[in-house]
Formats: C-alpha cells, sequence, structure tokens
C-alpha cells in the first residue's frame, strides 16, 4: 500500500467501503451466501414412457417420463441437492370435475414417487397435496356447482386421502397447496392414524393469489386452453395485498401441526418471508414460482438481462429475506454453479 500524501477532503472517522475494496474483504463481509442445500428442486412428471418434453414456457424444464425423472433425481443428487419436490401432469382423458384420478392406483405420481425413493432412498422427497391436476376445471378442490366456490370440508377430506397414499407411496413430506381451511389438522391427523408419524408437513401457508403462476399451469396442462384467461382462485389463494391475512394463515398450520411454513411466490413476497421468519420457530420455505423464473429467462433472452447474475440476486434475496428452504427452478443451474 503507497503512503497518502494528501489529507482526505472530508473528515470521515466512517468509511463504509472499506469493506467492499477487495472481492477478498466483500467475502469476509458478505451476510448472506446461497447454499446448494438450501434449494428444493420442482419437478413434472408425465403418464406416457416418451422423451423428456421440454416446457415451452419455462427454458431447461421437462416433463419427464418416470424412468427419466429418477435419473434426473440421480444427477441432481450428485450435485448436492437433497430435495425434489414433484407434481404430475394428468392426461385430459383422466381429469373429471372431482378429480378422481388423484386417488386412482394408477396416478402415476405413485408409480413416481415409489420409482425415485427405491433408487434414491435419501433423497428427500416432496409431493404437492392438491386436486388441480387432477380437474377438469383446474381448481385445487371440489366446485359447489352453484356458486362457483371450492367446497372446503369436501375438499379436505379428498386431500387427506391424497396425503396417505403419498406417504404409502414414500413421500418425505407432504405439501399441501390448496389453501383450505383446517387442512393442515386434519392431514396430520389422518397421517398418523395410518401410522406416518414420521413424515411431514410442509403447508404452503401464506399461497397468494398470484399472476405468476401461468408457466406452471402450462406444465402441468391445468389450463383449458392456450389463451383461456387465468384461472380466479381467489376464494381459496391470498390476496396479495395481505399481510396479516397471511400472518393468521401461517399461525393456523403452526397450530394445527404444520413441520414447515411456505410462502408463494417469493421474490414479491419479501416483506411477508422476513415477519414470518420473526414470527415463527419453524423453518420457512420459500417457492420462487413459475412465472418468476420464465420472467428472468424471456428478458435474458432479449439480452435485457444478464441471465446468472439476475438468478443469483433474486435467490440471494430471498435468503436475505429469511428464508431457510428455496423451491426454485434454477436449483440444477445453481448446483452446477457453486459445485
Ligand atoms: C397448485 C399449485 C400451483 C403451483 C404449485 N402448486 C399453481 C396454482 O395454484 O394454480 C405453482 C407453482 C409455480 O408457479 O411454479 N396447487
Amino acid at each position: 500500500m503507497t503512503t497518502p500524501t494528501t489529507r482526505p477532503a472530508l473528515d470521515l472517522i466512517r468509511r463504509p467501503r472499506r469493506n467492499r475494496l477487495s472481492s477478498a474483504i466483500r467475502d469476509l463481509t458478505q451476510e448472506t451466501r446461497l447454499l446448494v442445500t438450501d434449494l428444493v428442486a420442482p419437478l413434472f412428471v408425465k403418464e406416457d414412457s416418451g422423451a423428456p418434453e421440454p416446457i415451452a414456457s419455462m427454458p431447461g424444464q421437462f416433463r419427464y417420463n418416470i424412468a427419466d425423472l429418477v435419473k434426473e433425481c440421480g444427477h441432481l443428487q450428485s450435485l448436492g441437492i437433497q430435495a425434489v419436490a414433484l407434481f404430475p401432469q394428468i392426461a385430459s382423458e383422466h381429469k373429471d370435475p372431482h378429480g378422481s384420478y388423484a386417488l386412482a392406483q394408477k396416478n402415476v405420481l405413485f408409480a413416481a414417487i415409489k420409482t425415485v425413493k427405491d433408487a434414491h432412498p435419501d433423497l428427500v422427497i416432496i409431493s404437492d397435496v392438491a386436486l388441480d391436476p387432477y380437474t377438469d376445471h383446474g381448481h385445487d378442490g371440489l366446485v359447489d356447482a352453484q356458486t362457483g366456490i371450492v367446497m372446503n370440508d369436501a375438499t379436505v377430506e379428498i386431500l387427506c386421502l391424497l396425503s396417505i397414499e403419498l406417504a404409502k407411496s414414500g413421500a418425505d413430506i407432504v405439501a399441501p397447496s390448496d389453501m383450505m381451511d383446517g387442512r393442515i389438522g386434519a392431514i396430520r391427523t389422518a397421517l398418523d392414524e395410518t401410522g406416518f408419524i414420521n413424515r411431514g408437513i410442509l403447508a404452503y401457508s401464506a399461497k397468494f393469489a398470484s399472476a405468476y403462476y401461468g408457466p406452471f399451469r402450462d406444465a402441468v396442462g391445468s389450463k383449458k386452453s392456450p389463451d383461456a384467461p387465468p384461472l380466479d382462485k381467489r376464494n381459496y389463494q391470498l390476496n396479495p395485498a395481505n399481510a396479516r391475512e397471511a400472518m393468521l394463515e401461517a399461525r393456523l398450520d403452526e397450530e394445527e401441526g404444520a413441520d414447515m411454513l411456505m410462502v408463494k411466490p417469493a421474490g414479491l413476497y419479501l416483506d411477508i418471508i422476513r415477519q414470518l421468519r420473526d414470527r415463527t420457530a419453524l423453518p420457512v420455505a420459500a417457492y420462487q414460482v413459475s412465472g418468476e423464473y420464465a420472467q428472468i429467462h424471456a428478458a435474458a433472452d432479449r439480452g435485457w438481462l444478464n441471465l446468472a447474475a439476475t438468478r443469483d440476486e433474486s435467490l440471494l434475496a430471498i435468503k436475505r429475506a429469511g428464508a431457510d428452504i428455496i423451491l426454485t427452478y434454477f436449483a440444477k443451474d445453481i448446483a452446477q454453479t457453486l459445485a
């Protein structure tokens, strides 16, 4: 270092930039770090045995047949990813208004979970619990024909049966994403009564009625046609304007026995993640949803944003806000970068 010869113009005691002057000092003073062990990779499984199908609105994401899903899980695990969240794409001929196929023994999700668990017993399998992959209307539960509103208690009954089947198949954690009232307590009881006391519940506690689920609905085919208007789920998902109500939902899920609480989407709801982190001792998960992923890819594609830098910043911000666990379609990319 050279010895300064001139006195600085400003008489400052505090110069915070000292802590940012070199890469090494920036590393020493970095407060938040993204780890591969924070990440959960959401994956889609399809019923047919054809080649993996790319999902147009989610570059780099595929619908896998079971054999390829198992391979992908092995690959992710070798990169250090310890958990996957599985979603089925159900053929339209298997859908009906009641989502009956959810409980069919032939449901591809059950076979997928079994096969992945057999091949990779240490990989944590998280399985979504909701009826939207199986209903022809695309709602997460049974719809009252008169009012068009999703029926709460009748839906919860089916979700309990579905949770038991998922546990039997080998799911380590079930993740109800439906936002029905009382479903966490009911599912806890159902799992306990069938002997699955050690299977966890990751509650989608603060799941907002978001426009950012669009690409996911393409991926699981819960959209009637490509140009159909977005499905209105506001009678069960949270109003994006409401933070207090999100805290109420999370508190109820905790009281009902949830093991982990989730906020979804993530990037637009950092305040919710932070508030929840400050209020609960449970692990907080955040789901960087399909629209967040698609948005970054689309802008990067046009050369308007740098993909890797935007991706890393988006995930670091979610971690800094207080998320312990992050579900993200970037999981594999990040694992490859960190490896
Ligand atoms: C449905 C479900 C959705 C997502 C996960 N589970 C969509 C919805 O509520 O319509 C969205 C995930 C994403 O957008 O990445 N139960």
